[in-house]
């Protein structure tokens, strides 16, 4: 695979130089894309500024080589870092996507179960454009707007309130007298087809690079340093929804509400001063709204604006907050997205990347292609029978196809293209980076490098894994140091990064490296000595255990050590320990077989005993501790009459709860629903609180 090389720029050839800087702008443009567009930087700041000098460098020895596409041009994207961060006082979602009409009668069908709507009552869905920009939070007091910021990760965005009082679409004080006392409006900040257009013009004339998108243009133009050219930009925003809202009852802050229904919410929107996405439907029947679906696909070019996509959301604000939200998105809409882009492009090889876990994946190299204005030049494929069923080879011509966030993938080979001499692929039974056997599980479909740690690719991989972004997030602490640490020996294991305090002289002397920069690192990671149970579980990096279920381990145990002995004693199934652990909803019998082979390997036992030396984990704290079931292990048996267990669940879990599916002697609660059966009787035998229904609600209204 190309990539950066080591080598010091002098002693680049003309060909080593015209290859980094191919790949490098590839690689410049997807973490823009992914940091921009997507909010979900895989590269720290001095990573992607590392990227950035290198490009420049190799561009400043080879000058005859600087691509058109060169990333050292590209506007807004040496911004990074430069704005304020503030903290979202709800978090900003994303949405869940649909790719066909089965993906959105599933999504009704799934919302009718959640509600536990009897045959016959159907769910009345809003369904609007869904515009191709990027959102924005304003934040309005007393009517005035004092503060707008973008998504970021979902809880802290940056500060753009200057750039956003440029914008005309947003009011800077609201159009009425009757407001809340806060008022949080999100929405989409984009720019109209014809001003992109206009603005490319403009800048090739003045030999400025152009944008490849709308979407690029409004993510450059909001994130100057300079508000007088977001000014110049005409930028565009469009209100979908809303934060925090909160009224004064005398001394006391209460919620506000918009309205009963979204389209009461919208026109309240509308009077305030807000532009509202339109052309909106208003339908139950899954027929009518793919009929608005098509329509929008059919009349996408003539819309002023890029769409990429169209959303649903429930009508009924008291169902959409029953429905609330799962930890990236809201259960009550849904994204259907518009048919993937494709595009022509040659194999130029297939690599194989070895993953966190082992795992082969063969990958497509490819000749670079815009598909979306997106440069493609890589592709999945899967694994071994995915490359032997499509038969991709070398040299092939293919079909390439990218919707939406999803990785580019192969759709199939123009056979009538392919070379005489094509030879199909051999995939190989060896892990090409250690050399170790790759073997398969019976009915696995992934090929798997045996080496474990001793194998490079994994070892780092893990480690990555561990300071990532949602694990222990080492800010300064990226790929390329990994990498280098890990064969320089300096970072083997995850304690070792604590370590490196001791090696401050060795730091230092490295290339590349000065006081300055070690400092900074040192301090990044000082500053994570310290981290939560959730954080610390996701970072251990164990199969199947991802955020979700890494924050439900951390509630139920509540500490690291309540969490690693518990899963010690589940060895036994046997064990309370074991029943404890799979009653937790959501923790299948495959999660807990994972993370109980995860605590009795004896290396795993070894990096935890290492890392407790030189870290504190904090103890679970959720946001729902005021509730008074906080902690509190809940039981739901028989049939409940105003919700669904699944919406039962998902409300205590969400006050803080931790929901079982058995009862034992930690059980605190246990919520009887019609035709309750054994767990009754089992709760009597233990000092369990029974409450019907009724009882249930009052103590969560209490
Ligand atoms: S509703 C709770 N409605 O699409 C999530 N989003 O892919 C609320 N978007 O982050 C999102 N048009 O930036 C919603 N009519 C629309 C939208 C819209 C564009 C964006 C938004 C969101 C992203 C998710």
């Amino acid at each position: 695979m190309i990539g950066l090389t080591k080598k010091e720029v002098a002693l680049l050839s003309e060909a080593e130089a015209r290859t980094e800087l191919i790949w490098l702008a590839d690689e410049i443009s997807r973490h823009d894309d992914l940091y921009y567009n997507r909010s979900a930087p895989v590269l720290s700041d001095g990573d992607y500024d590392m990227l950035r000098r290198r490009n420049a460098l190799i561009e400043s020895q080879f000058p005859h080589l600087k691509r058109i596409d060169t990333p050292s041009q590209r506007v807004g994207a040496s911004v990074r870092g430069a704005f304020p961060k503030i903290q979202h006082s709800q978090p900003m979602l994303s949405l869940d996507n649909a790719f066909s009409s089965k993906d959105v009668t599933d999504f009704v069908s799934r919302l009718s179960r959640f509600l536990g709507l009897l045959e016959g009552t159907s769910v009345e869905l809003v369904a609007e454009p869904k515009v191709d920009g990027l959102s924005a939070s304003l934040r309005y007091e007393n009517g005035i707007f004092v503060l707008g910021a973008t998504r970021g990760d979902g809880t802290e965005g940056e500060d753009v309130t200057t750039n956003l009082l440029t914008i005309e679409d947003i009011p800077k004080k609201l159009h009425s007298l009757d407001v809340p006392k806060v008022l949080e409006v999100r929405g989409e900040v984009h720019m109209k087809k014809d001003d992109f257009h206009h603005l490319n013009k403009i800048r090739t004339r003045s030999d400025e690079p152009v944008f490849s998108n709308p979407r690029n243009a409004a993510a450059g133009s909001l994130r100057q340093l300079d508000s007088s050219i977001t000014a110049g930009r005409r930028l565009h925003f469009f209100a979908y929804g809303w934060g925090e809202i909160l009224q004064m009852d005398g001394e006391r802050q209460l919620e506000y509400p918009l309205g009963e229904t979204l389209i009461e919410a919208r026109s309240r929107l509308s009077a305030f001063g807000f532009v509202l996405n339109d052309p909106v439907c208003v339908a139950s029947d899954v027929a009518e709204i793919i009929s608005y679906y098509d329509d929008i696909v059919s009349n996408r070019a003539s819309l002023p604006f890029d769409l990429d996509g169209v959303v649903y959301k429930v009508n009924r604000l008291d169902w959409q907050s029953r429905l609330g939200s799962m930890s990236r998105s809201p259960r009550w809409a849904i994204a259907h997205k518009f048919p993937a882009e494709r595009a022509i492009s040659l194999v130029e090889q297939i690599t194989i990347q070895v993953g966190r876990m082992g795992a082969l994946t063969p990958v497509a190299e490819l000749s670079p292609v815009t598909i979306g204005g997106v440069v493609v030049s890589r592709a999945t494929l899967h694994n071994e029978d995915e490359v032997h069923r499509k038969d991709v080879r070398a040299g092939d011509t293919v079909v390439v196809q990218r919707a939406g966030d999803v990785i580019p993938q192969i759709v199939e080979v123009v056979l009538k293209k392919r070379k005489k001499n094509s030879q199909p692929f051999v995939f190989p039974q060896k892990c090409p980076v250690c050399g170790s056997a790759a073997t398969r599980g019976s009915g696995e479909a992934v090929r798997r490098c045996t080496g474990g740690l001793v194998c490079p690719a994994q070892a780092i991989q893990r480690l990555r894994h561990f300071i990532g972004r949602d694990g222990f997030d080492i800010e300064g602490f990226g790929k390329k140091q990994v990498e280098e640490f890990w064969h320089d020996r300096l970072v083997r294991t995850p304690a070792d990064i604590f370590r490196l305090k001791d090696q401050n002289k060795t730091l230092e002397a490295r290339d590349g490296w000065g006081d300055v920069s070690v400092r900074n690192l040192l301090s990044a990671i000082e500053a994570r000595r310290s981290i939560s149970l959730e954080r610390f579980i996701y970072a251990l990096g164990i199969p199947q255990i991802g955020q979700t279920n890494a924050r439900l381990l951390a509630r139920n145990y509540g500490s690291l050590k309540s969490f690693t002995g518990s899963m010690l004693e589940a060895e036994d199934v046997a064990s309370t320990a074991y029943q404890n652990l799979i009653s937790i909803d959501g923790v299948g019998d495959q999660a807990a077989a994972r993370l109980i082979g995860f605590f009795l390997e004896p290396h795993n036992q070894e990096v935890l005993a290492e890392l407790a030396e030189e870290i504190d984990v904090e103890n679970f704290i959720d946001a729902g501790r005021k509730s008074v079931v906080a902690g509190k292990v809940v039981v739901f048996t028989g049939s409940l009459s105003t919700m669904t267990r699944a919406e039962a669940k998902a409300q205590a879990q969400t006050l803080g709860a931790k929901v079982a599916g058995s009862v034992s002697n930690k059980t605190d609660y246990l919520v009887l629903g019609a035709e309750a059966g054994s767990k009754l009787e089992k709760a009597r035998t233990f000092d369990v609180k029974i409450l019907n229904e009724k009882e249930w609600r009052e103590l969560l209204g209490s």
